[in-house]
């Protein structure tokens, strides 16, 4: 027989057993809904705070209620094997608790699952910020061909209407029963809108003076918002700057993903190893952590920026140790500049203490938000 025939029985019989080894989940039929006899309320705040975390958007009690379904409905997945929950669970802070969660295919997705929660203090999406806006991003998990890979936004919206408790959830959002991709965006939009996390310990000491902490947190607070540079990126009333920024801060001397690929207006150079700047609310829970889920531990972490950060041309400001001013030499080859910016970029070593490092970890442990992660509201309405 010839190699090439040998290769593809081989290729063959690998496929039918991936289809055979396919994870039993049950057939979408066997799945019960279950909602409470009056709709929730995801209007009103669970928490007090001197701030807006809806920032002026109305949310819909129905519209929300329509779009926690819509969240764990499996039915949006082209094989209904997963839904937007699978890869965002609650108890991982709507993060996943492994490096890359598994599409549709139990293919990788490129990236770690960001955490959800507090959408309108946030001006963009995903780790490269690539979709400003939420009522677009919605919508592109269930067509991603490794996420839901339900491509047909028409045939996504059929698929929905042939469900029969899809008639009265939509009436109630909408008024009628009519079901289109932009009613189901909608009420997508409706429930991450209102998944706000305001009432963890930080927060409730921010009210009260901080009297809840104990010796080390506040050492870890200390150092979070004065002795090291955490608070610059990670300040602000959402941990996370106050905009969606991006920033490159040293995990490597070379990207393999690049990140944000937007020009840098100075020097013209095409931005490299840019990343969001991601909310610290939440972190002890939504390990792994970074673009690419490359630590396990919020010690991982701590250490990297101790000790870790890389030599990078267009290494954050704030994580050098001198800095040349300007951010790259304008007209420059960039292989030129690269060299010549290793040369003299020092990115910063912070010589933290081991007891520094673990009040850092657990002054960060405060930004847990028990209600948001056990919040009826937000948890998955089947049974
Ligand atoms: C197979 C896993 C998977 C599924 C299913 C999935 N996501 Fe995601 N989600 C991801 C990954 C990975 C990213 C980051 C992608 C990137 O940055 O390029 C992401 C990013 C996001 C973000 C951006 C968060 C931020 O702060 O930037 C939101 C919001 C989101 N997903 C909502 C949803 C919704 C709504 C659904 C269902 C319609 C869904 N996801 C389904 C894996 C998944
Ligand atoms: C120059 C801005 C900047 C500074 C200063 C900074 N960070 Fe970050 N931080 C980022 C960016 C950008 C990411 C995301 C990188 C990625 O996804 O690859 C990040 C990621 C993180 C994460 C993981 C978040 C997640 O969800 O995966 C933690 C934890 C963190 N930083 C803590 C800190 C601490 C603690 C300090 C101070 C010692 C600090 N950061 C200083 C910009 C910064």
């Amino acid at each position: 027989m010839r190699r090439s025939h040998l290769t593809i029985i081989t290729l063959c019989s690998f496929i039918v057993l991936v289809f055979a080894c396919q994870k039993d989940t049950p057939r979408p039929e066997e799945r019960v809904l279950s909602l409470p006899e009056n709709v929730y309320r995801y209007d009103s705040l669970n928490g007090q705070v001197s701030f807006d975390p809806f920032e002026g958007f109305q949310v819909n009690n129905h519209k929300a209620t329509l779009g926690r379904v819509l969240f764990y409905e499996t039915q949006l997945s082209i094989n209904n094997r997963i839904s937007c929950g699978t890869c965002h669970k609650q108890a991982y802070g709507f993060a996943d608790n492994v490096q890359k969660s598994l599409g549709f295919m139990d293919i990788p997705t490129d990236r770690n699952s960001p955490a959800i929660l507090n959408a309108g203090l946030q001006e963009a999406f995903f780790h490269d910020l690539r979709e400003p806006i939420l009522d677009n991003m919605v919508l592109q998990p269930i067509a991603h061909e490794v996420e839901m890979g339900l491509e047909d936004p028409d045939y996504m919206a059929a698929k929905i209407a042939k469900i029969p408790y899809y008639q009265e959830l939509f009436s109630n959002a909408f008024g009628d029963s009519f079901i289109s991709r932009e009613r189901i965006s909608e009420a997508l939009v409706h429930f991450i809108r209102a998944m706000i996390s305001v009432n963890s310990k930080f927060d409730i000491g921010k009210e009260t003076n901080f009297v809840n902490f104990t010796e080390e947190e506040l050492v870890g607070k200390e150092l979070y918002f004065h002795g090291l540079p955490c608070s610059s990126c990670h300040g602000g009333n959402n941990l996370n700057g106050g905009s969606s920024a991006a920033e490159n801060i040293g995990l490597d001397r070379w990207y393999s993903d690049r990140g944000t690929m937007d020009i840098d207006p100075v020097s013209l150079d095409s931005m490299n190893g840019w990343f969001k700047v991601p909310s610290l609310r939440n972190i002890a829970v939504t390990g792994p952590y970074m673009h690419d889920g490359r630590f396990r531990t919020l010690e991982e972490v701590v250490e990297f920026y101790n000790s870790g950060i890389q030599h990078h041309p267009q290494l954050s400001f704030m994580l050098r140790k001198n800095t040349n001013g300007g951010f790259f030499f304008l007209g420059e080859d960039p292989q030129d500049t690269y060299m010549n910016e290793l040369t003299n970029i020092q990115p910063l070593r912070m010589h933290m203490s081991e007891t520094e490092k673990r009040a850092l970890v657990a002054f960060m442990k405060t930004f847990t938000d028990e209600n948001f992660l056990r919040d009826e509201r937000f948890s998955d309405p089947f049974q």
